[in-house]
């Protein structure tokens, strides 16, 4: 068996233990006195963790040259969706009873979910669009400039984060810091190629002067 097939079949289950977990303290009285935050807070952490997972995919690979690593990539985003959409069902359903307008309004109010909205709402379109179909279909650019869009959730969830957090702020400083560094390989490292490939050209009739006199 191949590493990348390997390395799927531990993730996949990996991927389910904070659900079957939640489920299992659901089963057995384990959620504690208010198990809709609990729920929440979980989806919520999981969905966050999922995402800065997928993002870390590519400086992984490139830094520990597993190139394999990228077909991990989308296996990893449709959890943070799935975990996303939990987070969703969770408030609209246990918290809202399916008050649509309710929900709407609370979105237009409450900035905090209103980030959280938008973060959820641009990873839909990279759900619907990770199949093999849909990258023929738009072609690898069209795909690829779509598929940035994980910058902007990641942005808006480290925000949302921050901002329904009322008095300790040091765990979405955490994922904010890690979301940083993983936004300024994405700066940092296209520049460093662009400026090697402009070195060669440069230090090559030098070096041909060189061997010729
Ligand atoms: C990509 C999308 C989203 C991400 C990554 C995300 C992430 C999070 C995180 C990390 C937390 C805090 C967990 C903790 O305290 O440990 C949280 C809480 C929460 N989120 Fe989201 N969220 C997203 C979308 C949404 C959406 C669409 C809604 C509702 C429209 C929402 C409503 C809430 C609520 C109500 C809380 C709990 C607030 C509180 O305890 O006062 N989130 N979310």
């Amino acid at each position: 068996m191949n590493r990348l097939r390997l390395a799927k079949l531990l993730i996949f289950p990996a991927a389910l233990i904070p659900l079957a977990s939640l489920g299992w303290k659901a089963l057995h009285d384990g959620l504690g006195a208010n198990p809709i935050e609990v729920i929440t807070h979980s989806t919520g952490d999981w969905t966050l963790i999922l995402i800065l997972t997928t993002l870390s995919i590519t400086p992984l690979r490139r830094i520990t040259r597993q190139y394999w690593l990228i077909g991990l990539r989308r296996m990893i985003g449709l959890f943070a969706f799935f975990y996303g959409t939990l987070h969703f069902l969770t408030y609209i359903w246990l918290d809202k009873f399916f008050d649509l307008h309710e929900v709407w309004k609370d979105v237009g109010k409450r900035p905090f979910i209103t980030v959280g909205f938008s973060a959820f709402v641009l990873l839909m379109p990279l759900a619907i669009t990770s199949t093999q179909g849909w990258i023929r279909r738009l072609g690898g650019k069209n795909w690829q400039r779509l598929h940035r869009l994980i910058y902007a959730t990641g942005v808006l969830a480290v925000i949302h984060y921050l901002w329904l957090v009322k008095a300790d702020k040091r765990k979405p400083l955490e994922y904010g810091f890690v979301l940083s560094l993983l936004l300024l390989y994405r700066v940092v490292m296209p520049a460093l190629e662009t400026h090697r490939k402009l070195a060669v050209p440069t230090a090559t009739p030098a070096s041909s002067r060189a061997t010729s006199a």
